[in-house]
């Protein structure tokens, strides 16, 4: 049903700030990870709806470098998520042609995490129904500093927008066409912001365990009635 309300003009890339997931929790007088709990089941959920609707890639906003500063608890609980997430769907996602990418600096997950996660990468690595980018220990200063920083060690005396673009994490993959942030803030909070550069920005005020097929459509809907000018015309 809702696929007929589909746009035919659709973005190539989306990436989502998931927000909501605390205060979904807070709201049922539930403790704040049952909300990230929620939230992984709204990110199944959304990878599925997209790849039906036929977009091509989605980047999440997992974990941000300024994350840290949560209690040791929400972010052992957030980490414990991640392990049992991709290990429960590995199957899944190979099936569905899901490819899996991490962007940010995974030097600090260590052991079981860390093996998971590239575990991941190599098992998706040839899969092309849906690409998902996930942030993880990720900030978009930090990844333009690690690109200049590789162009630097290259010997490179000027450089190019091209020149930052190739070594970014996202490398080779378009730019941003459209970014949805949940909860109604209106922040980007440093969220590939090199990437988003054109992007259309949507803040609608659901909370991110409540987003859904019908939600993501609503989505496609407003970016099919935006101009889209690139400073020009
Ligand atoms: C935002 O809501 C949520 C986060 C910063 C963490 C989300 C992480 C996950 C759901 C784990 C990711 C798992 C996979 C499989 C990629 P918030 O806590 O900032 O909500 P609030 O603003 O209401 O407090």
């Amino acid at each position: 049903m809702i696929k007929k309300k589909i746009p035919a003009k659709l973005p190539n890339h989306i990436g989502i700030i998931l927000d909501g997931n605390g205060r979904w929790a807070t709201r049922q007088g539930l403790p704040r990870n049952f909300g990230h709990r929620e939230g992984v089941n709204a990110i199944v959920r959304t990878v599925e709806a997209a790849r039906k609707f036929g977009i091509k890639r989605l980047s999440v906003f997992a974990f941000s470098t300024e994350n840290w500063k949560r209690s040791d608890e929400e972010v052992e609980g957030i980490f414990d998520l991640l392990k049992e997430f991709f290990v429960k769907e590995l199957d899944r996602m190979v099936k569905n042609e899901v490819k899996i990418n991490f962007f940010g600096d995974l030097s600090r997950f260590k052991g079981e995490l860390r093996e998971i996660l590239d575990k991941t990468v190599r098992a998706t690595e040839n899969n092309d129904a849906i690409v998902v980018n996930i942030c993880l220990n990720y900030g978009g200063k930090q990844d333009i500093v690690q690109a200049v920083n590789k162009l630097i060690a290259e010997g490179k005396k000027e450089i190019t927008e091209e020149d930052i673009s190739n070594n970014l994490y996202s490398k080779g993959q378009p730019d941003l066409d459209f970014v949805i942030r949940t909860s109604g803030e209106q922040r980007i909070s440093n969220f590939m912001i090199y990437q988003l550069a054109y992007a259309e920005l949507y803040f609608p005020k659901i909370l991110w365990p409540d987003f859904d097929e019908k939600a993501l459509c609503e989505a496609l809907i407003e970016y099919s009635k935006r101009k889209r000018r690139f400073g020009g015309y």
